[in-house]
């Protein structure tokens, strides 16, 4: 199989340059490697790339530092039961922080030598799929979907934003979700409460803080050790999500509040995140996580007994989530954590509201990083090691 992109070709696993990459001044540009995933379900392979121009509201960035998500694990794991749209090869990976080395027409906020971290969007459908995916060393991002990074932040404790604060806005802010009023620097006390299941989790993380940020008062969950950890990003209550009395412990504590939304993120917080919104009248949950792991799912092709399990029992718990959201009057909603893109939360979030934030501190990097490796081939592991789970850290790679 070849298949053609900018200046080279791709055959099955390999990439060839074919034509001399020069930038828009005329001058050679370095080339590109990246890890790609070559096949469904395989390991990534480091190898050649094209080196590509940013167009039109866009930035070419040279990246520093990458970290790893579940969805570029589950994405690896289970074949094209998601993402169907991507090509084979392909480049995963959305979270960057590095240096504009080149910039498209029409865009006026960045100029080159400027460090960014950046939202790399290359899996999602329509966009240029090797362009624009995180896991090389050039990648091509929008530009309305970065923000400078302060002298005082390394680019390893930027990277750990961008899907995780790009999701949290969606959920927190998006009209067909909580559709709370934007975060700002000296928001309006509302009086009212934001429920975030998964504190400390990256969505959750970041997700306290957005609603903190935009006047509500947090009840989240989390592991007792990460308890402090939570109330720091600016959690009011904190409940441990595994005890057998959470939810009860909840609702008896936001007794008498007014409580506008729900987030749900973790595997399995769908359930207790709708007992929440219909005891304490919230009509609005925003779902992250689906209801059944994807992580005990077979690594090869064709079906299995362990896929059709999980599948029945995916389908079985989102039809009874529905019902009962609906019974109680509550809209509960999956998130797509790129849809923000496409509406006023993106600029919103990434020109109006992180560059300052940032730059004086209110919005902290977090989970904290934890730099598991040097170099694109050590983002391989990286993704094993947060397959085996993580602890409110953010595996990061240094390029
Ligand atoms: N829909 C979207 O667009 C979108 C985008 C990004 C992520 N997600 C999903 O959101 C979830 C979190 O992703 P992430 O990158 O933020 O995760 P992450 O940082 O890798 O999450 C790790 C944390 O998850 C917490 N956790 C695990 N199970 C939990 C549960 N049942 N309830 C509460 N907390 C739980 C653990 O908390 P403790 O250490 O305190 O135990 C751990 O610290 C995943 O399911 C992911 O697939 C969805």
């Amino acid at each position: 199989m070849t298949r053609r992109v900018v200046g080279c070709r791709v055959m099955a696993h390999r990439v060839i340059i074919t034509t001399p990459i020069r930038n828009t001044l005329g001058d050679l540009m370095p080339t590109n490697t990246a890890a790609w995933l070559p096949a469904p379900r395989a390991d990534l392979v480091v190898g050649p790339a094209a080196m590509h121009e940013p167009g039109p509201g866009e930035l070419l960035i040279r990246n520093r530092a990458v970290a790893v998500n579940p969805l570029d694990d589950v994405k690896q794991r289970t074949g094209n039961l998601m993402y169907r749209w991507l090509p084979s090869p392909a480049v995963l990976g959305e979270d960057i922080a590095g240096e504009v080395v080149a910039i498209g027409p029409g865009v006026d906020r960045f100029a080159v030598g400027d460090r960014v971290v950046a939202y790399a969007v290359g899996m999602e459908r329509g966009r240029r799929h090797d362009a624009e995916g995180g896991f090389q060393q050039f990648t091509v991002v929008r530009a309305d979907l970065a923000a400078p990074i302060p002298d005082a932040l390394r680019d390893e404790d930027a990277v750990v934003l961008p899907l995780g604060i790009s999701t949290a806005a969606t959920a927190l802010f998006q009209s067909d979700h909580l559709a709370l009023p934007h975060p700002s620097e000296h928001p309006s006390p509302t009086g009212t409460t934001v429920v975030v299941w998964g504190g400390a989790t990256s969505v959750g993380s970041n997700a306290i803080q957005l609603a903190v940020a935009s006047g509500h008062r947090v009840a989240t969950t989390a592991s007792p050790h990460n308890h402090d950890r939570v109330r720091e990003l600016g959690a009011d209550l904190v409940f441990d999500y595994r005890s057998p009395t959470v939810v009860a412990d909840l609702i008896s504590a936001l007794r008498g509040s007014s409580v506008v939304g729900v987030l749900a993120v973790g595997t399995g917080s769908a359930e207790p995140a709708v007992a929440v919104a219909a005891a304490t009248g919230a009509r609005r949950v925003a779902l992250a996580s689906p209801s059944v792991s994807f992580g005990s799912l077979p690594r090869r092709a064709g079906p299995s007994l362990t896929f059709v399990r999980t599948m029945t029992r995916l389908v079985a718990a989102n039809v009874a989530l529905q019902v009962r959201a609906r019974r109680a009057g509550i809209s509960a909603r999956y998130v797509w954590g790129s849809s923000l893109m496409t509406n006023e939360v993106g600029p919103m979030l990434w020109e109006d509201y992180l560059p300052s934030a940032l730059a004086d501190g209110r919005h902290v990097c977090a989970p904290a990083p934890e730099v598991v490796g040097d170099g694109l081939e050590a983002i391989q592991p990286a993704l094993d090691r947060l397959h085996d789970g993580v602890s409110a850290r953010k595996l990061v790679v240094r390029l």
